[in-house]
């Protein structure tokens, strides 16, 4: 099964938006991913929910709400009123992951939660059979264009054997430092979808790239 590709558009040319979400539109992308940040729970700041629903007006793909933000429970019907397809919220951000779950899921978004590198899969053991997907992040969150953290791989192959015994409808997504090389060894891990940003926008053919980054 072919690898499924989410562009993360905080590399994207912001004043030439509508030209990036039109080459995301032509492109072989199976998602659009959307980095959302508050400051707080990352030392970033990136763009807001009025924004999201205008993105939500061109992009034809799916949209893949990945909220770096504390207290994303506050802001559940915000991202589905945005036009958002999937809310990813960090384990790190939620007290009661659980309910977060369930609410997600009852507005009729997909729900992911995302871990950080230091946080370990195994805190997923009673709550993967409930999450549509895990993110694993393969940088610390905050910004694009960071390095690969090579234990990401082994994460994945782990997380990959507590899915296959617990929920195995659950997907496996990868945000940070991805690149044709680092992606290759994700896919063979086991991972089901790759978040890449500044390796898609800063090259030459993005529309070349997204297609070569789906043959892995
Ligand atoms: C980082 C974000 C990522 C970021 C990835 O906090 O979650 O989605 O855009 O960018 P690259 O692919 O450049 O590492
Ligand atoms: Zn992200």
């Amino acid at each position: 099964m072919p690898c499924k590709i989410a562009p993360s558009l905080l590399a994207a040319n912001f004043l030439q938006l509508e030209k990036e979400l039109m080459m995301i539109n032509q492109s072989e992308a199976d998602m659009l991913h959307l980095d959302i940040m508050d400051g707080v729970f990352v030392p970033n700041i990136s763009f807001g929910f009025p924004i999201v629903e205008q993105i939500a007006k061109v992009c034809t793909k799916p949209l893949d709400a990945h909220l770096m933000i504390v207290e994303p429970q506050k802001y559940i019907s915000e991202v589905k009123k945005s036009g958002a397809y999937l809310m990813n919220v960090h384990y790190e951000a939620c007290t009661h992951l659980h309910r977060i779950i369930g609410e997600i899921k009852e507005t009729g978004m997909k729900a992911g939660v995302t871990l950080n590198p230091h946080t370990p899969i195994e805190l997923l053991e009673d709550i993967i059979q409930d999450v549509d997907m895990v993110l694993i992040m393969s940088v610390n969150p905050g910004f694009g264009g960071q390095k690969f953290i090579d234990n990401s791989i082994e994460k994945v192959s782990r997380l990959k054997n507590m899915i296959l015994r617990k929920n195995p409808k659950t997907w496996i997504e990868v945000d940070g430092g991805v690149n044709m090389e680092t992606g290759k060894a994700l896919i063979d891990a086991g991972a089901d979808i790759l978040v890449t940003g500044s390796f898609i926008f800063n090259s030459a053919n993005p529309i070349e790239t997204i297609q070569k980054l789906k043959e892995l």
